[in-house]
């Protein structure tokens, strides 16, 4: 397995490009499986993710075509060969639960494995089989597979969702595209990702409005037709880069960043002392001089702080002034880079959600362990502003969302290797 190296280089100058949304191309890519025309998506991230999701499409029978390097992907799921998503491929990403909606839309019917325990949490997928019974759906679970199927196809509905999750507002909207009649949405996640696919979806044919806020109106059509569709800039990918010249010190200019993706994200970062201009390219950030100041921070649904930041803030208020205190209200298990920060010299204590952070003059190098896709990140961060040398192992977590993370770094003037394992 590989690892990183990472040595503490002093501040951070130049340029980074920020790439299109893995939360948004995993979403995206199942719609194709609503229309029997051509899907394709340009800007598309070069991630572990993406290349797992093409597989399982192509399970399907669906035809994926990795074009320009990875960026463009073209698809089409004309001829289906099987309505199932094996647990093969499902354990290794929950993503992949995004076909359910879809197949159950288009074809009446869906097999699709549970995902099972994920690193930072449970992950059940209730909320997405609320969603669509309630559309018509009839689903029920064997042998670790969600056995669906709509016979009569899917039928409009008022629902509201316990708890604004992503995904299963994700499933519940693509499989409402082709349902008879009207259906609205309470209670529906507004992350960036949704507005992303709703833009997609229209473009296809189909009648949403409401996409970013807590209610999303869908009237549902005979068929949708292909379309082409560019993906919208990943904002955790570029809130995790942001905090390399804060963690640094430096000026960073995130090529593609908007206010508007990461704006509770910017919020903290001013409040502990960081500088962060839109500019016409992008967002430049910067830390003249003086360490950051403590924040505290509450993970919750969009628009507030996002979680798939947490590990990475968490590293910053390692070095910063102060004591913060950050609660993770998401996922019931995700400070697992806590002990290996630790390993760093920084002093966190954890008890349940929260953790609460002194911070350290300077962290010191050391070997460290990647336990999820963020925790690795994080870890990467705070290597960049250590003392001396820090290996972080078991990349491949890195992998799964973060493309070409050493030479974006680099490019600024990080030292940082990848090391063959
Ligand atoms: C999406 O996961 C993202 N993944 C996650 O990013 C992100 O952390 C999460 O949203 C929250 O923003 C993708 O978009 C591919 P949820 P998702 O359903 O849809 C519970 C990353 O690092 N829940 O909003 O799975 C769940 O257990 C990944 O890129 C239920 O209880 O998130 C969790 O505690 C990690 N029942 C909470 O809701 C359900 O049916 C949020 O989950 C569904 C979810």
């Amino acid at each position: 397995m590989d690892s990183i190296l990472v040595t503490g280089n002093g501040p951070l100058h130049g340029r980074i490009p920020i790439a299109g949304a893995k939360n948004a191309c995993l979403t995206l890519m199942p719609a194709t499986l609503l229309s029997e025309e051509p899907l394709t998506l340009t800007n598309a991230p070069r991630l572990s993710d993406i290349k797992t999701m093409t597989a399982l499409l192509q399970s399907l029978g669906a035809e994926v075509s990795a074009l320009q390097d990875g960026q463009v992907l073209a698809m089409s799921s004309h001829d289906l060969t099987s309505h199932t998503a094996e647990y093969e491929i499902v354990r290794k990403m929950r993503a992949s639960n995004l076909v359910l909606g879809p197949l159950l839309a288009r074809f009446g019917q869906a097999v699709v494995s549970l995902p099972g325990g994920c690193a930072i949490g449970a992950r059940p997928m209730d909320l997405h089989v609320e969603g669509l019974e309630a559309l018509g759906a009839e689903i029920e679970l064997k042998d670790g597979y969600l056995h669906a199927k709509a016979p009569n196809g899917l039928k409009g509905a008022v629902h509201e969702m316990r708890f604004a999750s992503v995904g299963a507002t994700e499933n519940i909207v693509m499989a409402a595209t082709l349902a008879k009649g009207a259906t609205v949405l309470k209670n529906a996640a507004r992350e960036p990702e949704i507005v992303d696919l709703v833009e997609c979806l229209r473009k296809m044919g189909a009648q949403i409005q409401g996409e970013g806020s807590s209610t999303i109106e869908i009237q549902g059509v005979d068929r949708l037709h292909g379309a082409t569709h560019q993906v919208v800039t990943d904002r955790i990918e570029l809130g995790t880069y942001m905090l390399a010249p804060a963690i640094c010190g430096g000026e960073v200019e995130l090529l593609g960043g908007r206010m508007g993706l990461v704006g509770s994200f910017v919020e903290k970062l001013t409040a502990a002392g960081v500088d962060v201009e839109e500019t016409e390219a992008g967002l430049k950030v910067s830390r003249r001089n003086g360490r950051v100041r403590s924040v505290d921070v509450v993970t919750e649904p969009f628009p507030g702080f996002p979680t798939d930041l947490q590990a990475q803030m968490m590293a910053l208020m390692c070095t910063a002034d102060g004591v913060s205190v950050l609660e993770e209200r998401i996922f019931e298990n995700r400070f697992m880079h806590a002990p290996e920060l630790m390993r760093m010299g920084a002093q966190i204590e954890v008890h349940g959600g929260t953790a609460t952070v002194t911070g350290v003059e300077r962290l010191k190098g050391a070997p460290v362990m990647a336990t999820d896709l963020r925790a690795s990140v994080s870890l990467i961060l705070a290597g960049l502003a250590a003392e001396g040398e820090t290996v972080v192992s078991r990349v491949y977590h890195l992998d799964r969302g973060y493309e070409h993370v050493v030479r974006k770094l680099e490019g600024v003037g990080a030292k940082i290797e990848r090391i063959k394992g």
